[in-house]
This record gives structure tokens, C-alpha cells and sequence, in this order.
């Protein structure tokens, strides 16, 4: 049976984990890009459907063109970051569900219902986001998630032989700089936000 993890795991991917708006001078290796990827395709998704589909941004080249479709005070972090993950999602995800899920014919239940897939690419692409997240700190790494862009631009940017996939959101990826968090925001009490029925 599963042990609830130690004071200092639960520190680590939630309680002082941060979202850092800058990283120190230490490379993240492409074997580290894997670690993840190996972690977080694990986290569930509906059918495992798995519909993100992601595009590490590792190069000067590909940091800067993401940068220059970044508003506000995102395009410095983005070139800055030793990676910046663009988290896609595949509309078409369906066609890939006979060797994902062979357990039934699922591919069956999204064929010509766009509406169901958008939703469930949306949805379960944010869920594999938030597993790149805590996987990234399960590593040791921290992350600065973003949504401010223009994703018609980054979806001609990088996705342009892949028309069927669309940007959800991106992340940067690195040792955090410590000095680069805001404060603390306000994480209310369970009473606040639940309810128990
Ligand atoms: C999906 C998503 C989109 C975000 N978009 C931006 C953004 O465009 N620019 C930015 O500076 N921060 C962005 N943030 C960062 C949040 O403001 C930050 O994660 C939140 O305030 C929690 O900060 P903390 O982890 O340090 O407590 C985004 C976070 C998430 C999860």
C-alpha cells in the first residue's frame, strides 16, 4: 500500500515549490527533458487520450521566436530560460486512440464530433500541463507557467506542419532563481472554496 510521502516531497512539489520568473546560470539536460516526459505521461487522462503534444524549446533560435509572440514581461523570461516548454494539444488526438487505448474502440466515440474533442484536448492537455509541472519539481526543477501569448501566432509558428494541433499554454524550466518569485498570493482555507456535502 502507498505511504503518504515525506514533510519534505510535499515542501518540494507544493508547499514551497514556487513559480519562478527567472533561473540561475545551470543547464537542464535534453536526458532531463525525458525524466519528464517519462513521469508526467503517466498522469491520467480520459481513454488516455494523451492529447498534448510538446515542444521543448531549447535552442536560441526557438526561444526567441517564441519570445517575439509573448506579451507583457513574458518575452524576456522565455528567451532567458534555459527551456521553454510549449504545451500544444492535438484535435485529432482520436486518430492515435486503437494503439492507446486498445481496450475498446474508442477512436469510435470522437469520429465526427469536433465539439467533444476540443473540449477533451483542452481539458486533458491542462491536466498533462499540471503533471509537467509537479513532475519538473519531482526532478528538482522548477517551472513559470504562462498563457500570455498569442497562440494563432505560436500555432503558424511551430505547429504549421501539424495544422490539427493548437498551443495551450508554455512554460519556462530551469534551477529557479530565488529572487526572481513575487510575493506569495493568498491560498485560502479549505472552507473558503469547499464544501462537503
Ligand atoms: C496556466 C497559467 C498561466 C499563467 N500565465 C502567466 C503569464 O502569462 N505571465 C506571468 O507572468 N505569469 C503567469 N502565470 C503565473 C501565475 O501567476 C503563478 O503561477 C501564480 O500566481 C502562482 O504563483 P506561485 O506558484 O509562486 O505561488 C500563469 C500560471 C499558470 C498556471
Amino acid at each position: 500500500m502507498s505511504q503518504p510521502l515525506s514533510d519534505a516531497a510535499l515542501d518540494q512539489l507544493f508547499r514551497t515549490a514556487r513559480t519562478y520568473n527567472g533561473y540561475l546560470d545551470q543547464p537542464v539536460s535534453e536526458a532531463q527533458l525525458h525524466g519528464i516526459w517519462d513521469l508526467m505521461k503517466m498522469g491520467p487522462t480520459s481513454a488516455n487520450i494523451l492529447p498534448a503534444r510538446l515542444v521543448w524549446c531549447v535552442s536560441q533560435d526557438a526561444k526567441d521566436k517564441l519570445a517575439a509572440l509573448a506579451g507583457g514581461t513574458n518575452p524576456d523570461k522565455i528567451r532567458k530560460a534555459p527551456v521553454t516548454v510549449i504545451i500544444g494539444m492535438d484535435l485529432d488526438f482520436h486518430e492515435q486512440l486503437p494503439w492507446l487505448f486498445p481496450h475498446a474502440d474508442a477512436k469510435a466515440w470522437f469520429d465526427g464530433n469536433e465539439p467533444l474533442r476540443e473540449i477533451s484536448a483542452m481539458r486533458n492537455s491542462s491536466l498533462q500541463g499540471a503533471y509537467f509541472l509537479l513532475a519538473a519539481r519531482a526532478l528538482g526543477l522548477d517551472t513559470g507557467p504562462m498563457s500570455g501569448f498569442d497562440n494563432a501566432g505560436v500555432d503558424a509558428a511551430f505547429f504549421a506542419d501539424q495544422p490539427r494541433v493548437r498551443s495551450n499554454f508554455i512554460s519556462t524550466l530551469g534551477y529557479g532563481d530565488p529572487a526572481t518569485v513575487f510575493d506569495r498570493s493568498p491560498r485560502p482555507g479549505f472552507e473558503t472554496f469547499n464544501r462537503i456535502d
